[in-house]
């Protein structure tokens, strides 16, 4: 059985002064136990607030990206080991809104996770089709293309230490979520590609999140899924109360 695992994407929201706030509330609120991860993405700038806020706490912190060099002439980028000094253990790549606003490639999210995976963090991979593509029959093809582009070259034990998020476009801060039918038939598929690339064993073990308006009301039947392992989590992981809710549905599963 894998162990769920569900990461509050807080976007560009927070600030460090916000994100003790919250850390704060969350903690006093989420019931901690061992039987699911639970992790949060803040902003670079409030990272730091977030790990300090977090001390005594199991919870996992990520960065929302990262670049795949170490260092260097990039501005307004930041590195894996950055990422890994102020405290995270994890970091989102390919998330669909970089992809849409910033140009970010298959290639690139193929190079920053090898870059994080290199630094020890757990990369969190997003994929999903667009809905134009949704609509046009072209689900399976997008997902597929971008697994395999995404995980090019990499090992058996470099799949196996990453996390894939499965995220609908159509989905993300839209307040409409897939389908059980439609998150499953993904999520199925992506895990014949990982195995077809890594093997069933590895597959077998990687988590992939589903990602897409998840709240409170809709979590528990997604989580029920069996190649569901979790959620990527946005808007509602604003909200303490929320996100405390899905982690509760995550752990009764
Ligand atoms: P949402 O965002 O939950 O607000 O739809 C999910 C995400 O972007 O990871």
């Amino acid at each position: 059985m894998r162990k769920a695992f569900i990461c509050g994407n807080w976007k560009m929201f927070k600030t460090p002064g916000e994100t003790v706030a919250l850390v704060r509330e969350l903690r006093a609120k989420l019931n901690e136990s061992a039987s699911v991860e639970v992790g949060i993405a803040p902003p670079f700038t409030s990272l730091a607030a977030a790990r300090q806020a977090l001390l005594g706490s199991h919870l996992r912190l990520a960065g929302q990206n990262c670049h795949w060099e170490a260092q260097g002439t990039f501005t307004g980028e930041v590195s894996a080991p950055m990422l890994k000094e102020v405290g995270c253990d994890s970091v989102i790549v390919g998330h669909s809104e970089r992809r849409q606003h910033f140009g970010e490639t298959d290639e690139a999210v193929n190079r920053r996770a090898r870059a994080a995976l290199e630094s020890g963090l757990t990369p969190i991979v997003c994929l999903g089709e667009t809905l134009a593509e949704r609509e046009a029959g072209r689900t399976l093809d997008v997902v597929s293309r971008q697994i395999r582009a995404c995980l090019a070259g990499f090992s058996p034990a470099q799949v196996e230490a990453l996390v894939v998020a499965y995220e609908p476009v159509w989905a993300i801060g839209t307040g409409r979520v897939a389908t059980p039918a439609q998150a499953q038939e993904v999520h199925q598929a992506l895990r014949g590609w990982i195995s077809d690339l890594a093997g069933r064993a590895v597959a077998d073990k990687v988590r992939i999140q589903y990602g897409g308006s998840v709240k409170p009301d809709n979590a528990a039947e997604l989580l029920a899924l069996p190649d569901v392992d979790g959620a990527l989590v946005g808007g509602a992981s604003l909200k303490a109360d929320d996100f405390a809710r899905i982690v509760a549905a995550a752990r009764r599963r």
